[in-house]
Order: C-alpha cells, then structure tokens, then sequence
C-alpha cells in the first residue's frame, strides 16, 4: 500500500509541466517523409513552456509554421516563422494550436505535424486532486530557490514521498 502511494506520489512529480519538455518530433525517425506524424503527436501531451524540435538532414528538409489552412492543404498559408538549422528547437510559449510542416514539398509525402499546447496544469483549479499540484508548485518554487542540483532535487522528492506516506499512512 505504501509503495503504491510513493509510486503515485513521484508519478505526480515526474509528470509535472516544470522541466519544460523537449518533444522530439518522430522521436529517432526524426523529421522525414512517409512518417504518420498524427500517430506520433497523439503519443505527446505538450504543456506551455515545452520544446518541440526537429532533427533532420540541414539543406535538404525545413520547419515552417503555418495556420490551418495551410496545415490541411500543404501551403505556406498564415506563415508565422521558418527553420532550417536541422536541428531546431521551437518554443511553444502559448497554449493554442501550432502547425509545422516541410516547406519544400514533402508537406504532400506526410511532412507535417499538428499539435494542442495545453495550460500548466498548476493554473487548472478546477481539477479534484488539486493537493499534488500545489506540492508540486511549492517543490517547486524551493528547488528553484536552491538552485536545483538532481540531487538536491531526488532528496527532495524522497523527502516528499515520506511525507506523504507518513500522512496517509
Ligand atoms: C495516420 O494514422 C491515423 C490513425 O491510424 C489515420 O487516421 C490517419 O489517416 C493517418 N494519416 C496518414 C497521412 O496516413
Ligand atoms: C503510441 O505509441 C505506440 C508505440 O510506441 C503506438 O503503438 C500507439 O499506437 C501510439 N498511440 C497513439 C495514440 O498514437
Ligand atoms: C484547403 O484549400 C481549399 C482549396 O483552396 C479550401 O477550399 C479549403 O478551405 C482549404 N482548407 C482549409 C482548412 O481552409
Ligand atoms: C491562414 O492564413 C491565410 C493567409 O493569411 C488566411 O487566408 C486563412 O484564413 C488563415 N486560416 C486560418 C484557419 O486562420
Ligand atoms: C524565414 O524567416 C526569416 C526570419 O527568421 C525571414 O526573414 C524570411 O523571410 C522567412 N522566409 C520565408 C520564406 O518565410
Ligand atoms: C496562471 O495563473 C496566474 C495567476 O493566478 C496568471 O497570472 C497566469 O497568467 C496564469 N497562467 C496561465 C498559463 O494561464
């Protein structure tokens, strides 16, 4: 019983928003054609002050965002920036929908990628286990003020899982 609640409680913890998660596109595919980036978009759950980064041949593919229309229709409609660097990494500052894709031509062999940032979830009052959350915040707020080394940061979390054993225990 114990163990569950530990494992629960570093689960809470390890799914936080707070590391700012760099989602590689088609993980160890990267950014190339005949991918089904549908499939690897629905794996991701992407939070405001996340990366999504592209890796590809530089020269030969390139990272464009677009709106919908020209996500939907391969264009270069409501173009908002570019990358070529083949290795880019894309700051989602806004919770919105981004659009990227290829602007070379592969868009039409599967080069492009839709995806939903969502809020930080500390902001979310509404959820019913609001408890983890703010212990997450407030950990958070401590390990910044510390200047976070991991492991400052581990003894912290096994600090708060004893804590938290403790108490429903
Ligand atoms: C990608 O996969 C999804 C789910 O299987 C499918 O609905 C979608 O049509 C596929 N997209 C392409 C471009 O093949
Ligand atoms: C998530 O990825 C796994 C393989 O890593 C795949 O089998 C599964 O269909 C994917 N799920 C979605 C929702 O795309
Ligand atoms: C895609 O292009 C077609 C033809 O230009 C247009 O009618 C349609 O509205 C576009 N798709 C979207 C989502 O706007
Ligand atoms: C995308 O941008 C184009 C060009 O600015 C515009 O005509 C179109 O309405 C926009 N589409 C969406 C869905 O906002
Ligand atoms: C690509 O972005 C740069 C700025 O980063 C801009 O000057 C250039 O016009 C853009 N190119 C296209 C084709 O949108
Ligand atoms: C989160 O809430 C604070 C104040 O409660 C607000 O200033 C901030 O804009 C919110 N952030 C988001 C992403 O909604």
């Amino acid at each position: 019983m114990s163990w569950l609640l530990v494992a629960a409680v570093l689960a809470g913890f390890a799914l936080g928003p707070s590391a700012g998660t760099d989602h590689i596109v088609g993980a160890n595919h990267g950014w190339n054609p005949n991918i089904n980036y549908s499939l690897w978009s629905g794996n991701q759950t992407f939070y405001v002050g996340d990366l999504i980064s592209f890796r590809y041949q530089k020269g030969t593919h390139n990272v464009f965002e677009v709106n919908e229309t020209g996500y939907d229709n391969c264009t270069m409609a409501g173009v908002a920036g570019n990358w070529t660097s083949g290795k880019d990494f894309i700051p989602l500052p806004a919770a919105r929908r981004y659009y990227f894709v290829c602007g070379n031509g592969f868009c039409l062999q599967g080069m492009k990628v839709a995806i939903t940032v969502h809020p930080l979830p500390h902001n979310a009052t509404s959820k019913g286990s609001s408890s983890h959350a703010d212990t997450g915040a407030q950990e958070e707020a401590a390990a910044a003020a510390l200047g976070t080394s991991s492991a400052a940061w581990l003894a912290m979390l096994a600090v708060a899982a004893a804590a938290a054993v403790a108490a429903f225990c």
